[in-house]
């Protein structure tokens, strides 16, 4: 299992490539199945959870092609990738698939309301909690699905087409207004969907659909109105940069030292966590190329941060702030509310010599001089991330361990931090 080597002490200086945005990418891709048009899809990061999804979607019968450069030259670049769902060969999606990556559960909204039926597996609990669908089997019952839990599957089906109809998330989920977004563009009549995410990836998804022909409004804000339409063609349609991995470079700057201009960042997409890091005392310049992190000299100062839907601090940004936290000048408190399980990272910062204890769901953060470099592993994507930051600034050498869960949500990441002077490599073995 590949393994990720860092000395750390260098202050980073350069630029770094922004990607297209997994969490975007995902369900873009996931909405060709709602057309037999071609969806044409710009910015698709190269990761390991995009292939993963490209073998489910092949599985229903979704066939795709890369466009520009020969694959060889593609290898670890953002693509752009033709989407065909022309017939729909099978509407399973089995434990198999399913359970490798959770997103996958969201084929469920436009298999039902283009097929009718839809059997998908239940995706089971990950590293990160319980992970429930409870939101996603009402949400499509309130549009007239019917639904039966057998043996680990939710069977769905829809026989006259899915209605629209009003329906109120009891609490704000990124997936299930996803899903109930895509639902309802094929669905009869009119869905309103109150509490929706209000996150970009909604919002770049709306967009994807609009441009398919669907009739949305709202997106972005926490009211969505969809008019349902026939069908819906094909389309062409950008990923918007990664936010989370422009906030985790950001926070390497700030932990490292150092200026870097994160290349195609928006700042908009992450405003939130930005204002949270000039308190920290780092730079956030944004510039027309992207936004431009500095930290030179000055000391990490301890800020309070708790984890909020869009546009608050963002969950996905919890491990790397706490990275940066443990060499804040005293004490920060971080407050988890949007996973109950999402501190794994925790005990793995201490072996590199942080001071963190847990409350509930709050970890106290007592900042310390210096880290000392640690063999670390962690079960988690952001938790993973989180490590490698502390590694940058900790003395010695750090060796990050389960590398196979950063290459799920970071691309090139060796290399984007290597070119700004880190001592950063993969041990393959
Ligand atoms: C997405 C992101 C993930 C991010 C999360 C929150 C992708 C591929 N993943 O995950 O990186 O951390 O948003 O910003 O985009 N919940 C229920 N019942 C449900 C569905 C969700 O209780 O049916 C709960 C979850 O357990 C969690 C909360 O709602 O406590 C928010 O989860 P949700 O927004 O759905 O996360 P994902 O869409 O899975």
């Amino acid at each position: 299992m590949d393994r990720i080597r860092i000395v750390g002490g260098n202050h980073l200086e350069g630029r770094i490539p922004i990607s297209g945005a997994k969490n975007a990418a995902l369900p873009l891709m996931i909405a060709s199945l709602l057309t037999d048009d071609t969806l044409t899809l710009e910015n698709v990061p190269h990761l390991a959870d995009v292939e993963q999804l490209i073998r489910i979607l092949g599985n229903h019968g979704v066939d795709y092609s890369v466009n520009g450069r020969r694959e060889s030259q593609n290898e670890g670049y953002s693509r752009t990738i033709n989407f065909t769902a022309r017939n729909i060969v099978d509407t399973t999606a089995p434990y198999e698939l399913v359970s490798k990556m959770r997103a996958s559960f969201w084929v469920i909204g436009p298999l039902l309301a283009r097929m009718g039926e839809a059997k998908v597996s239940l995706p089971g609990g990950c590293a990160i909690g319980t992970r429930p669908v409870d939101l996603f089997i009402d949400g499509l019952q309130a549009l007239g699905a019917d639904i039966d839990v057998d043996s680990g599957y939710i069977l769905s089906k829809a026989k006259n087409r899915l209605r629209g109809n009003r329906y109120v998330f009891p609490k704000v989920s990124v997936g299930a207004t996803h899903v109930l977004m895509m639902a309802a563009t094929l669905a009869r009549g009119e869905t309103v969907l109150e509490n929706a995410a209000r996150e970009p990836e909604v919002v770049n998804l709306a967009e994807c659909l609009i441009a398919m022909g669907a009739k949305i409004d709202g997106a972005g804000t926490s009211t969505i109105t969809i008019e349902g339409v026939d069908a819906l063609s094909g389309a062409r349609h950008r990923v918007i940069p990664d936010r989370i991995e422009t906030g985790t470079y950001a926070m390497a700057v700030a932990m490292a030292g150092g200026d870097v201009l994160l290349e195609g960042a928006r700042a908009d997409l992450l405003q939130g966590a930005l204002d949270v890091l000039a308190q920290t005392g780092t730079e956030i310049i944004p510039v027309n190329s992207g936004i431009r992190v500095r930290r030179n000299g000055a000391g990490i100062s301890p800020v309070d941060v708790t984890t909020e839907p869009f546009p608050g601090f963002p969950t996905d940004l919890q491990a790397q702030f706490m990275g940066l936290m443990t060499m804040a000048k005293g004490k920060s408190r971080i407050t988890e509310t949007i996973f109950e399980n999402r501190f794994m990272h925790v005990q793995e910062l201490a072996r590199l010599g942080a001071h963190i204890t847990l409350a509930g769901q709050t970890a106290i953060v007592e900042g310390v001089s210096k880290l000392k470099g640690a063999p670390v592993m962690a079960t988690d994507l952001r938790a993973s991330v989180s490590l490698v930051i502390a590694g940058l600034a900790a003395e010695g050498e750090t060796v990050v361990n389960r590398v196979y869960h950063l290459d799920r949500g970071f691309e090139r990441l060796e290399e984007k931090l290597s070119g700004c002077g880190a001592t950063i490599e993969r041990l393959s073995s």
